[in-house]
């Protein structure tokens, strides 16, 4: 595996392997990987001949108040668990690499970057979309890979991709979970144990709304009442961002459990000090 930190380089990469016929795949992180993040890598490798990881926490999408300082980082850990999974190259830049003295330039999504998490992150979605475009121009790829574990994530960067008419195809890949059903994220390692042992009511709760959802006997509101009833209920959960059900390609809301589409449920909750997000897509039979 090459380790790449240069812009220049890396794109002469990408192009070089371009013009000998390669399929080329590419897997945005922002690294201390997990198995979340290297189901992306080996599906990648799977479909594609030559397979770019990028490890970049990426200071455009975090808040003020938010974690970037803290935010986990083992880029040696991740070289080698990047290289276990098959990728081909690892661009890791610096920040400075990215986002030069002068960086002017944003991306913005409008109506979905502000619902959601974009209601409570106010610039997050702006900060990914604009590193993601980066990235898309960095290393042109064939096929993108994104987790469905950030749905809203992916219905933003699917929708860049359909408005700026970009070349790349947009691969969504299922949330991977622990035993218990919490979903992995490198947020997890905040929890204390108590906050640990109770964060997988998350799950259980966005799987008791999909249940009564698909039964259809209930209202999604009154599912969404009683999904929050349970969260306010467990005493590690500081608070609620929202619990939303929402069409899964356009993340309008939905009123009843008769829609044509696909539905999302999907909520961020509080536990302690760490901020989870979580989500169940329920697909029409077709
Ligand atoms: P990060 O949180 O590191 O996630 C990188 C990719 O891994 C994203 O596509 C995310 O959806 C996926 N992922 C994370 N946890 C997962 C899980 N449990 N199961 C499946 N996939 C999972 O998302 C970002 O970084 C950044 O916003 C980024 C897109 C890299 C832009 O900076």
């Amino acid at each position: 595996m090459k380790v790449l930190t240069k812009i220049d380089e890396c794109r002469k990469t990408a192009e070089d392997d371009r013009k000998k016929g390669l399929t080329i795949g590419l897997v945005p992180t922002m690294g201390y990987l997990h198995e979340g993040h290297l189901s992306l890598a080996r599906e990648a490798v799977r479909q594609c001949q030559k397979v770019f990881m990028t490890v970049f926490v990426n200071p455009a999408q975090f808040g003020p108040s938010e974690d970037l300082g803290k935010y986990p980082r083992d880029l040696k850990r991740d070289k080698v668990l990047a290289e276990k999974a098959g990728i081909d190259y690892i661009f890791c830049p610096e920040e400075g690499e990215m986002y030069g003295k002068n960086h002017l330039t944003y991306v913005y999504v409008e109506k979905l970057s502000e619902i959601m998490c974009g209601a409570h992150r106010p610039g997050h979605f702006r900060g990914v979309t604009t590193v993601v475009l980066k990235l898309f121009n960095i290393i042109v790829a064939h096929k993108a890979y994104f987790g469905r574990k950030d749905y809203q994530q992916l219905a933003v960067i699917k929708k860049m991709v359909e408005d700026l008419n970009i070349n790349m195809e947009i691969v969504d890949c299922p949330t991977v979970r622990e035993e218990d059903g919490l979903a992995l994220s490198s947020r997890n390692k905040y929890l204390s144990r108590r906050e640990r042992e109770n964060a997988p009511v998350i799950y259980r709760v966005l799987k008791e709304a999909e249940t009564k959802f698909i039964s259809g006997e209930k209202e999604p509101g009154t599912i969404k009442k009683e999904a929050l009833q349970k969260l306010r209920g467990n005493p590690y959960i500081k608070r609620i961002d929202y619990f939303d059900i929402r069409d899964a390609a356009t993340l309008d809301e939905v009123n009843t459990a008769r829609t044509p589409g696909n539905t999302v449920i999907a909520t961020a909750v509080i536990i302690g000090e760490t901020r989870l997000i979580d989500n169940v897509v329920i697909y029409k039979k077709k």
